[in-house]
């Protein structure tokens, strides 16, 4: 069968981690696929630096637009992050040729992801981003598919590995917040600003996401009370010890008779329940629904392997998919679907 063409733009910690797993695991993937995935066509800030991984037969493109505009691909995976520019351009650019997107940019899709996906729609092709929200976990999978027919009543956990492993570091370790932000910061976990971990941010972005595919409204990320865990100090943690329970940064959206509230904080969850036991870049998300029940998904959230781990997923979706099938609504409903975004009163 024809080859699946992708081209990667961003050959960082998750991009670097996906080509080395596509070289590696080439054989297995075509079983899996049906089809052998390529990179054909590679694109980072850098020329010539050397990313652990043979390249060599890949077309390199300075510019990610012109990646997305011109190299012979069908699949174009974002890995560069960013909300604006140069990946908002790449991927816009992509779309409307019909090539399809890969994209582990929360960020971007907190910002533009319902004119990303009526995009997609329009052009009859497929906008997956399984990474960008819990890394390794198919959260997006399990709202997106999984749960269709279910009504949820709310969506809530912890979605930041870089402020997950800082939290069980102080505590289980006495190391400073700078010390545990240096080594997330070393480990791959944290955002290229990592202000946008610790303030919250990225969960904010996460969270915005996932309201949207579990409320089937239009994206908010603005409309979230936002906390980071910049203020807090071993001293509190250990307080909240003391008391039976443990910090965590949680993202929570949940629907109300007046419309949907979404915040994100560091709240003290009791000792004894599952999501205080989640420790360092492991990320856990609840689903409340009416069908299912509680749904508890726990895995890696952060790190080059487990995110590329997501991406590859939503590559071989596309590789066993047939060519310009959009089966699933990038925001598990068509984007002219989506309802005004209305908070709670
Ligand atoms: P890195 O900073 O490690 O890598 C970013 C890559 O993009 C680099 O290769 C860089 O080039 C390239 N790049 C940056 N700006 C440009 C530009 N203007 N033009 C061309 N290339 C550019 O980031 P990560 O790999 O950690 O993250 C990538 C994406 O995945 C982000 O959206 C992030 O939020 C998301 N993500 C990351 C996770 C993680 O654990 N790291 C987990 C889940 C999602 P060069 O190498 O030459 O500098
Ligand atoms: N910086 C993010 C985190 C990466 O720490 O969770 C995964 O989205």
């Amino acid at each position: 069968a024809d080859a699946l063409k992708i081209g990667i733009a961003g050959l960082g910690t998750v991009g670097a981690s996906l080509a080395k797993i596509l070289v590696e695991r080439r054989d297995m993937l075509t079983t899996t696929c049906g089809r052998p995935i390529e990179i054909v066509a590679v694109t980072a800030r850098t020329k010539g630096r050397d990313r652990g991984v043979d390249l060599s037969a890949a077309e390199w493109f300075d510019d990610p637009a012109a990646m997305a505009r011109d190299a012979t691909i069908d699949v174009f995976v974002e890995l560069m992050g960013g909300a604006g520019d140069p990946a908002l351009a790449a991927v816009k650019a992509a779309l409307s040729r019909g090539v399809h997107v890969v994209t582990a940019n929360k960020a971007l899709l907190a910002a533009h992801g319902v004119e990303l996906a009526a995009i997609a729609e329009k052009n009859g092709c497929i906008l997956n981003y399984e990474a960008a929200v819990a890394g390794g976990i198919p959260v997006i999978k399990a709202l997106r598919e999984s749960l269709t027919g279910n009504t949820i009543s709310r969506v809530y956990g912890i979605m930041n590995g870089t402020c997950n492993y800082i939290l069980t570091k102080m505590e289980k370790e006495g190391l400073s917040f700078e010390a545990c932000l240096k080594e997330a910061q070393r480990l791959g976990y944290a955002e290229a600003d990592p202000a946008f971990d610790i303030e919250g941010n990225d969960t904010a972005h996460k969270l915005s996401i996932l309201t949207t595919l579990a409320f089937g409204t239009k994206i908010a990320a603005d409309d979230i009370y936002l906390e980071g865990i910049t203020n807090i100090s071993i001293d509190d943690i250990r307080a909240a010890a003391d008391l039976g329970y443990r910090i965590k940064l949680l993202g929570v959206a949940q629907r109300t008779d007046t419309g949907v509230e979404q915040r994100v904080h560091p709240t003290m969850v009791p000792l004894d329940s599952v999501i205080a036991q989640v420790d360092g870049v492991t990320n856990a998300v609840a689903i409340e629904s009416d069908i299912l029940g509680e749904l508890l998904m726990v895995g890696p959230g952060a790190g080059g392997n487990a995110t590329a781990s997501a991406v590859l997923g939503d590559i071989a979706d596309i590789a066993k998919s047939r060519p310009g099938a959009q089966t699933v609504p990038a925001l598990g409903r068509p984007a002219a679907a989506l309802a005004p975004y209305k908070r709670a009163q």
